[in-house]
Order: structure tokens, then C-alpha cells, then sequence
């Protein structure tokens, strides 16, 4: 292989050196180099994640908030540490901002299920044409509970939200927008913050589906002013069960809880129960406290490097593969927004992307194919679904010469 990837790429970062933390990059898949290009759907963990797992596992492991013993003090100790990282990461005003859960998608339908309590026909809920299913089933599901509606704010073809469409359609009944941050299956990088705005006019709470934009950018929800902003620790370099909803201290204040059990109460009767403070209103049962315990160790990690440098690396190497997918004859991107985060959606004349991706996977190439849990998106392109190739910053020009190589050994093969 022989790269033509301009230097900037390697000034930005020292990728060789980031990518010997990852054991996982270490591999050969079908006797090849492993090229891992589906981080959009998981990122891969550094050392110092695994071993903070498993540190905890093999020293500090108890119940939180529950025990006198020193081994229950470490662990909860470790577990309102990581949630204060998290803080600092997205620049919450307080930890009890900060509520644990399983991913994005549970983070969502926590808002939908306790915001929903006070919903009723009439009300509208708005969202886009290119939410993931996690950021429209949820919606879906409260309409039919509640006889509210669902509407949806129309993208074009370059895959960009219409925002004066959007705004337009703002108004006395919407009771909540929810829209994502970076689309998963476009890239697209949405203009949040006049969103945000434009619904604060109107004093409309609005929920931003980060799973895409955390790994990828600097967050500061105090800066977007959003009163609900959820991701998910996989996507970042933490583990798998954990995410985070960030709620607004106020608005966290007047939601209900969603989930009945252990940690959410103060006090429990025959008749009647006193919730807890927060975040832990939110926290019902014994939470993934390994799970946090990894994502606060994915942050030391992201910050060591710097999510700045990060942006900068991901978006030059992502403009390289940009323009070598571009350069492919017969391939159409899928999304061409002119503001993306550093993902690839893609499809090949005559060629069905299941056919790709196992082809690719025989070059030692990970990508995703399918509908990315983002039909409408699929069916507005008129595609059954795409190839998506999805960088993280320890991917490197290699990674992308492998990726354009095994694209025409499969193009040649279905020729
Ligand atoms: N939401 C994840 C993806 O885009 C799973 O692949």
C-alpha cells in the first residue's frame, strides 16, 4: 500500500504511539492487518480502560452508597468520581446533573417515559428525518400512550437538516424537541444551538442525542444550553451498559422518575414513598458501577490526548477518506453535508453492501452495512441501506488505504 495522505494527518497526533494502547488493534483478521472502521457503532478500549475494569474488580468491588465496609466506600468513592469527570468532560454545572444509564437509548426513553407523564392529545413532539430509531421509537411509543404527535422536521439531499423548516415548525404545542447531535448514519452535524434557541423563544425543553458528537468534539452543555443531552460510554472508549443523561438541574428537579426500586427512594411505605435526592431519583437498583468506573477512565484517557486534537486529526484524515471514496467510479456517498463528523456512508453501483462489508471483512476491513437503525433515512435516499466506514483517532491513512484497496478488489470481483 502506498499512501498519498498528506503530512498534516500525522502532525496532528501521534497515532502510531495511540494505537499501540489498544491491544484489540494489535490483530491480523483473515491473515490481514485489522483495519477497524465501524466505531460509529462501538469504539474499541484502550489499556487503561481495561485495567481500570478490571482493577476494580479485582480490589474495590461492592455495592455503592450501601455499605460501611472500606470495600463499599472505594467503590462508590470510584463510581462519584467518575460521574464528576463526566461532569467536567461536558462542563455540567453539578454532579447531580449527571445521571447514569445504560446508553443513549435508555437515556432517551427515560426523558420520554417521566416527561410523558404530563403529555396528552394535542401536544407535538418534534424531531428530524435523520434520527437514529433509539431517538424516534421512544417518541413513537409516548404518542401512542398518550395521544400526542409525532412530527418531523424534513433533510435535503445533501443529508442536512432543513433548519427553517424546522424552526417553522416549532409552536405553542410542542412540548419537547429531540434531535441528534452528529446523525450516525449520515454524519451530519446538526446547527444545535440555533435550534436550542429558537426553542428557548418559545420555552420548549429540547433533548440532544450525543452519542455521535462526544467521542468526536469538545461538549459544553452549559454552553448549549439544552436541557437534556444524552450519549453513550461504548462510543467513547468506555464500556459497553453505561451512558449518561445530562438533565438540566431544574428540569431533572420537576421530572417524576421513570423507574421504581432501591437508591431512587429516601423512604418507602405501605403508603407512601419519598424520593431521593439527585441524580439518584433517576439511578433506580445496584447501577453498572464498573460500567462508570471504565467511562471515567475513557475520559482521563480522551483528555490526555485532548478532544481538540482529536477533532482536528479526525477531520483531516476523514477529509482524506472523503476524497478517496469520492475518487471510486460507480460510488455514491450518502450524505454530503458540508459539517460531518468523520463517517462514511456509502454505496456501489450493482454491489449489495452486505456483499461489501464481507468482502472487506476478508481484507481485514470492519465497516458497517445495513440500515444503521436509521430506516427513514434509508428509505428518503431510496436505498435498502449503506456501507459505512466510521473513523475514530487512533484509525490512521493505512486504515483508509486498506479500506480504498478492498474496495476495488470487491468491485473487481462483482464486475
Ligand atoms: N448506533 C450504532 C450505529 O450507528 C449502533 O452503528
Amino acid at each position: 500500500m502506498n499512501s498519498s495522505a498528506p503530512d498534516n494527518i500525522t502532525n496532528i497526533l501521534d497515532v502510531e504511539s495511540i494505537r499501540a494502547d489498544f491491544p484489540i488493534l494489535q490483530q491480523e483478521v483473515h491473515g490481514c492487518r485489522l483495519a477497524f472502521l465501524d466505531n460509529a457503532a462501538s469504539s474499541q478500549r484502550p489499556r487503561a480502560v481495561i485495567d481500570a475494569v478490571s482493577h476494580y474488580y479485582e480490589h474495590d468491588h461492592a455495592n455503592v452508597h450501601r455499605g460501611v465496609h472500606s470495600l463499599s466506600h472505594r467503590a462508590t468513592d470510584a463510581y462519584e468520581g467518575a460521574r464528576e469527570k463526566v461532569r467536567t468532560f461536558i462542563n455540567a454545572k453539578s454532579a447531580s446533573e449527571i445521571v447514569f444509564t445504560g446508553g443513549t437509548t435508555e437515556s432517551i426513553n427515560l426523558v420520554a417515559a417521566s416527561l410523558g407523564l404530563n403529555m396528552g392529545p394535542g401536544d407535538e413532539i418534534l424531531i428530524s428525518h435523520m434520527e437514529h430509531h433509539s431517538n424516534i421509537v421512544p417518541w413513537k411509543l409516548l404518542c401512542e400512550r398518550s395521544g400526542a404527535t409525532l412530527h418531523v422536521a424534513p433533510i435535503n439531499h445533501r443529508g442536512e437538516l432543513i433548519l427553517d423548516e424546522m424552526l417553522a415548525m416549532l409552536g405553542p404545542s410542542t412540548k419537547i424537541v429531540a434531535l441528534t447531535h452528529a446523525s450516525n448514519a449520515l454524519g451530519t452535524v446538526n446547527p444545535v444551538s440555533e435550534v436550542i434557541e429558537a426553542a428557548h423563544a418559545l420555552d420548549i425543553p429540547v433533548l440532544i442525542d450525543g452519542a455521535q458528537a462526544v467521542p468526536h468534539s469538545t461538549i459544553d452543555v452549559q454552553k448549549l444550553g439544552c436541557e437534556f443531552y444524552a450519549f453513550s460510554g461504548h462510543k467513547m472508549c468506555g464500556p459497553t451498559g453505561i451512558g449518561v443523561l445530562y438533565g438540566r438541574e431544574d428540569m431533572l428537579e420537576r421530572l417524576p422518575p421513570w423507574q421504581g426500586g432501591g437508591e431512587m427512594i429516601l423512604s418507602v411505605s405501605f403508603e407512601e414513598t419519598v424520593y431521593n435526592k439527585l441524580p439518584y431519583k433517576f439511578e433506580a437498583g445496584t447501577p453498572h458501577i464498573a460500567g462508570a468506573i471504565g467511562l471515567g477512565a475513557a475520559i482521563d484517557y480522551l483528555n490526555g490526548i485532548g478532544m481538540e486534537s482529536i477533532a482536528a486529526y479526525e477531520s483531516h484524515l476523514s477529509a482524506y477518506a472523503g476524497q478517496q471514496l469520492a475518487a471510486i467510479d460507480g460510488l455514491r456517498i450518502i450524505g454530503e453535508a458540508d459539517n460531518k463528523v468523520s463517517v462514511h456512508s456509502f454505496v456501489i453501483d450493482g454491489i449489495h453492501p452486505h456483499d461489501l462489508g464481507t468482502v472487506l471483512d476478508h481484507k481485514g476491513v470492519a465497516i458497517r452495512t445495513g440500515h444503521h437503525c436509521a430506516m427513514p433515512v434509508m428509505d428518503f435516499f431510496g436505498v435498502a441501506g449503506t456501507a459505512r466506514a466510521s473513523m475514530a483517532f487512533y484509525n490512521n491513512a493505512e486504515d483508509i488505504d486498506q479500506l480504498i484497496d478492498a474496495l476495488a478488489v470487491a468491485k473487481e470481483m462483482f464486475a
